[in-house]
Formats: structure tokens, C-alpha cells, sequence
């Protein structure tokens, strides 16, 4: 099994009809769905997913913001799967994003930068454990992983 890491397409993301969009970028970059949900985010759970931002200017903002529409929680499982996710998302502010990342393609503003990324294996399995029942992960083959990692 792989590391794995958890991302959470914002209610701009949903909205926007970009569902499709994001996941295909984690899908062909090689990263494997082993869980997915489509939900609302609670003022309860934004607070403790978002627990490091508290007391920052933009801490209540950005829980009105991921909990204004439904959002689509996932585990991505692969080789090194927080630091190639948060590559394949691109830097926090879009409008600093590199071109051909996810905010750098979708966004312009720091406020709606449609994507969450774990930042590091600890947060990833918080984050996990606060959206997902360990039933709710999946362990399968992917029939290309030979072609991805040459094992
Ligand atoms: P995320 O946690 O959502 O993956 O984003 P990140 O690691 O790239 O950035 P982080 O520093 O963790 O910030 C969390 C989210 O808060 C909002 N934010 N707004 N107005 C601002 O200055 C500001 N700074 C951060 C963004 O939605 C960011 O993704
Ligand atoms: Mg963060």
C-alpha cells in the first residue's frame, strides 16, 4: 500500500461543475481513489478540520466558505500521495499558481481556491479519521499501477 492523503473539493469546486475536472487530474496523474463521499461540511467539523487557521484573520470566512454548498471529501492513495497531491494542486493563492495545477488553472482568488490538500502525513490521517469510517477506505489493484512504478 502506498501513503496516503486526503482532499476535499470546496463548494466553489461543486458549483463551478468542476467535480469532474479535479478528480481526473489526480486520476491520470497516477494517485488511486480509495475513498470518496459527496457531503455538507457541519460549522463543527469545518472548525476542527481547520482547527491550525483558528484565531487568523481569515479563519470564519473560510468556514462560511467550506460550509456553504456540498463538498467531495476523498483518500488518494500512491507513492509520496501529500506531496504529489499538493503539486497537482498548486500554491494556496491562485493567483500565484502555476499554470497547469489545479488553482492555477481554475482560479483567480485566494478566498475561492477550490481545492484542500493535507499538508503532511499526521494531517492526512487526522483528516481521514474526521470525514471517513475505516470500512469506508478501499484496498484494490489498479490495473496500471505496473506502468506507474515500474513494479
Ligand atoms: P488548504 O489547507 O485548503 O489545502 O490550503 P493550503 O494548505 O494551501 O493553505 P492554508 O495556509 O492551509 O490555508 C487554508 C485555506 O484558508 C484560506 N486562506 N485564506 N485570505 C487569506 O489570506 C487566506 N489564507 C488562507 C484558503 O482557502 C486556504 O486554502
Ligand atoms: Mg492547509
Amino acid at each position: 500500500m502506498g501513503s496516503r492523503t486526503f482532499v476535499l473539493i470546496k463548494p466553489d469546486g461543486v458549483q463551478r461543475g468542476l467535480v469532474g475536472a479535479i478528480i481526473r487530474r489526480f486520476e491520470e496523474r497516477g494517485l488511486k481513489l480509495v475513498g470518496i463521499q459527496m457531503r455538507h461540511v457541519s460549522e463543527e467539523l469545518a472548525e476542527s478540520y481547520y482547527a491550525e487557521h483558528r484565531g487568523k484573520d481569515f479563519f470564519l470566512p473560510l468556514v462560511a466558505y467550506v460550509t456553504s454548498g456540498p463538498v467531495v471529501a476523498m483518500v488518494w492513495e500512491g507513492p509520496q500521495a501529500v506531496e504529489v497531491a499538493r503539486g497537482t494542486i498548486g500554491a494556496t493563492d491562485p493567483a500565484d499558481a502555476t499554470p497547469g495545477t489545479i488553482r492555477g488553472d481554475y482560479g483567480v482568488d485566494i478566498s475561492r481556491n477550490l481545492v484542500h490538500g493535507a499538508d503532511s502525513e499526521a494531517s492526512a490521517r487526522r483528516e481521514i479519521g474526521l470525514f471517513f469510517r475505516d470500512e469506508e477506505i478501499l484496498s484494490y489493484t489498479r490495473i496500471d499501477e505496473f506502468w506507474l512504478r515500474g513494479s
